[in-house]
């Protein structure tokens, strides 16, 4: 019987297709990685512009463990900013979203606007001389928008131009969200939390071959067939496949819940290290923030979008279609998070590792590209982890 190869210390790991166990289900290895890669060289997305459109607007997430706020301030200008206040660290907001001009911290009553400023600080006549006030301001990430998506980084020394970044895959994010030509609108969102390592969730939710579906086979969805590229030095990589327009079959009573409005006959995602996925399939547009709680557990926010020049109809059919095809209990999706707990329960407490196979033994030399239900992409991804993280 063929068995993985057994990895006997993680100083031998060399071979970027085959995961030691210990890297989803080792506390040592994720607090590591909470600095080297959650605080290191990434351009986390952080926000939509289509999800604080308007000056004043705020949400909060997290990213790795850090708590962030992202504002749209008056001058329109989208920030990001650590959510501690700079008295003693308190979190100034836990709202998942909203509109404010002034964010006021509810320990000690210091203020601050939306450009992270201090505008005041009772008592502060008592503060030390040296207290300076535009100088305890809210500590800022250095943010890029990108194709209207907001992205931060802990490490600007070391994180490259986010063209350079993301090279090609820049492409695919480009197409799905409105080829920088359509704004976004938002629809909703959608949070679940799989009982997983957050890579399990990015190994396996990214893409993977269709027979897992039952979904893909009743409906008569066309995979496999389009096209995976990996690029940049972070490991992320895109995909663009063209969409068979569902033939009815009379499996589903209401089949313009599957339909293509419209000419979207191409799709698109991008799969954005460490924790993010987008994927803009038949009408359905989303965005997969991913955070890591503990080394077996990843919540997921799904937020939905549509095209600000949608008609109403249309804005309706795709939140029909968004949740009810790829959202976390969508039945496309259904069976992925019953598999991410599997591959999570089935790696902790033995010893072996996890296999990247299908096609490596027919990818071109770097393995940035590949067919579509290939393994090939992925190993991009863990040889720039190796190094990052000192194996
Ligand atoms: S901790 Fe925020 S004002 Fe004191
Ligand atoms: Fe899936």
């Amino acid at each position: 019987m063929n068995q993985p190869t057994e990895v006997s210390s993680l100083a031998a790991w060399s071979d970027s297709t085959k995961i030691p166990y210990e890297f989803y289900t080792d506390p040592e290895i994720y607090q590591l990685e909470m600095e080297r890669i959650f605080r290191g060289p990434f351009w986390h997305p952080v926000a939509l512009v289509a999800e604080i459109p308007t000056p004043n607007d705020f949400k909060t997430l997290t990213v790795g463990e850090t708590p962030v706020l992202v504002t749209h301030s008056e001058d329109g200008q989208c920030r990001a900013f650590i959510n501690a206040c700079a008295h003693r660290g308190v979190q100034l907001t836990v709202a998942p979203r909203g509109s404010a001009k002034r964010f006021t911290c509810p320990y000690h009553r210091w203020v601050f606007a939306t450009d992270g400023s201090l505008l005041g600080a009772p008592g502060d006549e008592t503060f030390p001389a040296a207290f300076c006030k535009s100088e305890s301001g809210l500590k800022e990430l250095k943010t890029v928008n990108f194709y209207g998506v907001i992205f931060a980084t802990f490490d600007p020394d070391n994180t490259p131009p986010i063209e350079v970044y993301f090279g090609r895959v820049g492409d695919a994010l480009k197409s799905c969200v409105g080829d920088g030509t359509r704004p976004l609108k938002l629809l909703g969102y959608q949070k679940v939390v799989f009982n997983c390592n957050w890579k399990v969730y990015m190994d396996n939710d990214g893409y993977h071959a269709g027979l897992l579906h039952t979904a893909f086979r009743l409906l008569n969805f066309q995979g496999g067939k389009g096209e995976l590229f990996a690029d940049g030095p972070a490991g992320n990589w895109g995909m663009a496949y063209a969409v068979e327009r569902y033939k009815d079959n009379g499996f589903l009573s209401d089949p313009e819940l599957v339909e293509v409005k419209g000419d979207e006959t191409t799709a698109a995602g991008a799969l954005i290290r460490p924790v993010t996925q987008v994927v803009r399939h038949f009408n359905s547009i989303n965005f997969r923030f991913g955070r890591p709680l503990g080394v077996d557990k990843t919540e997921v926010h799904y937020g939905y979008y549509g095209y600000e020049d949608d008609s109403p109809e249309m804005l309706k059919h795709r939140v029909r279609q968004s949740s009810n095809l790829l959202g976390p209990s969508g039945f496309v999706s259904i069976e992925d998070g019953s598999v991410f707990d599997r591959c999570q329960k089935g790696v902790t407490g033995g010893v072996g590792t996890m296999n990247f196979v299908k096609g490596i033994g027919t990818a071109v030399p770097d393995r940035k590209t590949s067919a579509q239900n290939d393994e090939t992409v992925s190993t991009v991804w863990w040889s720039e982890y190796k190094q990052l993280m000192g194996y």
